[in-house]
């Protein structure tokens, strides 16, 4: 879950860390660091807690001028985030920087303390930094130590090492968490994604899983885990498309909320043949819809949410059986999967590990494995038989937000694409369908103007201890998303419940301090909701309901508050009613004065268990 990355430039390196460790900084944001050559090759280290911004401000004092270095945004696992367990860790030998966890790193320790090595952090890192140091004072060959040292290590993790002494030696390492290598102009690079190299080149080569390299400024030499050397095609990353920046927003969150229907417009383009009202995906699937029984979903935190809504989709459209989990539960629940099914794993990064262990899993079942990922150069991507790629862009803040609505859309398109394959479809439905999809930009654009409304709802809001949220069919998923995104960035607590539960058990929880969203778009079980909206009302709970024209004319009561959206066709709702769930949650966060983009605890990219 750590940021890493390496340069070897021909200036001074440790600027172009930091600027490639803001491209990271997603990953985590406990301590940062840096390290680099000085001029008699000695290795030269600064570290700071907390965000990048106090590396950076501790950098201008006290300048690094090596030409190369590498660098570290941290996410802590082991060890508290101090500065002692801030990477890069070092002796005079050697400097490394650490993404994922080395599970057998007490044993490894205790070994290296039985030799005299002497710690200086709680991290598992330094076992690796001194397995490689201890080698290198046997053979005073870098590369050679690596080598041996690598298969000590077990776990899930990506290394760049460091040596003293050795201006155009650097050398990474990747095992179960990504690592790409880029190619400048005498200028070579390491970093966790293409993204943090962006700055610098947009051509990069990917190393596989057990892989390792040695970098010089005139290339790389790629070493699978046997040792043998291979080749690593070098492709154009296209992250350099990005602009990676606020523009006019306060927050990147803002920003991603307010991008949406350019995004949810984009990926559809990419899916439907608008001209014939059709789903046109531009892959060939290795199944066959009409053949599979059933479609197993898996995925984490707001991905998972977006595979729920999902299922009712594909149930409903293209009757076909779904089950969603967690990918932190069914990797290890042993899911007997009928052969030659279809298994779909959600992911804006690609690299959650839970997610790719469950893909692995379902891949030793015999299942077709087709990945809705925004990362398509990801770990995911790369090991998924069919990609569907999301094309929301770039999400940095931590709370997902246009991932998660282009994750609908791409499956929704999904969906009908299954429906209609299957035969499952009236005449004319199709299209009826692909012209709802088609409405939803511009319906979140509608869904936006309500913002300054929405943020005095959420002024409101920010009073409350705790928070229920309420939805039927698609809307309890919706609800669910609501409650985790009004959680990570406000730190209120929030509970998600299907309404028509609340009588067995959280209806308890209500009185009069308690704000209760209802997300209840005026559909087939509208009334149904209704009636549990009276339910709260009766017991003096403070009712913010979402919903439409209809729906507000329809409660029957008059809720503290109203959010009213524009009339939609209530299949494909779920995706223009997330703009208002993600902006009451987003301007609770900023009235309550929180890090929006950087929440405490979290980190963007999931990459440990
Ligand atoms: O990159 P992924 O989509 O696999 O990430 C899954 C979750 O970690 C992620 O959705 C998380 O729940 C977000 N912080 C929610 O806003």
């Amino acid at each position: 879950m750590c940021g890493i990355v390496g340069i070897l430039s021909s200036e001074p390196a440790a600027a172009q860390v930091i600027e490639a460790l803001k491209r990271l900084e997603y990953r985590g944001y406990d301590s940062s660091g840096v390290a680099s050559l000085g001029e008699g090759g000695q290795i030269e280290r600064l570290r700071a807690e907390g965000k990048l911004k106090n590396l950076a401000a501790k950098l201008s004092g006290h300048p690094l001028f090596g030409h190369s270095a590498i660098g570290h945004t941290r996410w802590a696992t082991h060890g508290k985030p101090t500065e002692d367990n801030a990477h890069p860790h070092a002796t005079e030998r050697v400097a490394v920087v650490h993404n994922g966890i080395i599970e057998n790193f007490r044993e490894l320790r205790n070994e290296l303390i039985a030799e005299g090595v002497v710690f200086k952090s709680e991290t598992d890192t330094e076992v690796a930094l001194h397995l490689v140091d201890r080698a290198l004072q046997r053979s005073g060959d870098p590369i050679k130590a690596v080598q041996e040292s690598l298969p000590k290590l077990r776990g899930a993790f990506a290394l760049a090492f460091l040596f003293s002494g050795h201006q155009d030696l650097l050398i990474g390492a990747r095992q179960g968490a990504p690592l790409a290598v880029g190619y400048g102009e005498n200028e070579m690079y390491l970093g966790s994604d293409a993204l943090a190299l962006a700055p610098f080149t947009d051509m990069v080569s990917y190393l596989e899983e057990g892989d390792w390299v040695v970098l010089h400024r005139k290339g790389g030499v790629f070493h699978d885990r046997t040792n043998a050397v291979v080749q690593r095609t070098v492709q154009k990353s296209g992250a350099g498309a990005y602009l990676i920046d606020k523009g006019n927003h306060r927050h990147f969150m803002a920003k991603e909320i307010a991008e949406q229907p350019e995004v949810v417009g984009r990926t559809l383009a990419h899916y439907l043949d608008l001209g014939a009202g059709k789903v046109h995906l531009p892959v060939a699937l290795p199944f066959d819809w009409k053949s599979l029984q059933r479609i197993t979903i898996t995925a984490c935190g707001t991905a998972s949410y977006a595979g729920q809504i999902a299922k009712y989709w594909f149930e409903a459209l293209a009757r076909i059986p779904v089950e969603v989990d967690v990918a932190s539960e069914f990797r290890y629940r042993e899911a007997p999967l009928e052969k030659n099914g279809l298994a779909i794993f959600i992911s804006q990064s690609g690299e959650t590990a839970d997610t790719l262990a469950g893909l692995r899993y379902a891949k030793s079942q015999g299942q077709h494995i087709l990945s809705v990922v925004n990362v398509t150069t990801s770990s995911i991507a790369r090991e998924s038989d069919v990609v569907i790629p999301t094309l929301a862009g770039p999400e940095i803040g931590v709370a997902s937000t246009k991932a998660f609505t282009c994750q609908l859309t791409a499956l929704a398109c999904l969906a009908i694409a299954a429906a209609s394959a299957r035969g499952t479809l009236k005449a004319g439905e199709e299209e009826a369908l692909v012209n709802d999809l088609i409405a939803t930009p511009g319906l979140m654009v509608e869904a936006l103007k309500l913002e300054s409304h929405i943020e005095h709802v959420a002024h409101d809001m920010a009073k409350a201890t705790d928070v229920l949220y309420l939805g039927r069919g698609t809307s309890y998923p919706l609800a669910l998303e609501g409650a985790l995104k009004l959680k990570e960035i406000s730190y209120i607590h929030a509970e998600a419940y299907a309404a028509g539960e609340l009588k067995h058990g959280p209806i308890a929880l209500i009185d009069e301090t308690l704000p209760v969203i209802v997300i209840a778009p005026h559909d087939a079980i509208y009334e149904k909701t209704v009636s549990n909206m009276q339910e709260v009302a009766a017991r003096g709970g403070r009712i913010v309901l979402i919903s439409d024209h209809q729906g507000m004319q329809g409660a029957g009561l008059e809720p503290a508050a109203k959010i009213e959206m524009p009339d939609m066709n209530p299949r494909f709702a779920a995706i223009a009613y997330s703009v208002p769930i993600q902006l009451l949650a987003y301007h609770t966060a900023v009235a309550l004065g929180k890090d929006v983009d950087q929440p405490r605890n979290l980190a963007k990219s999931v990459t440990v268990e």
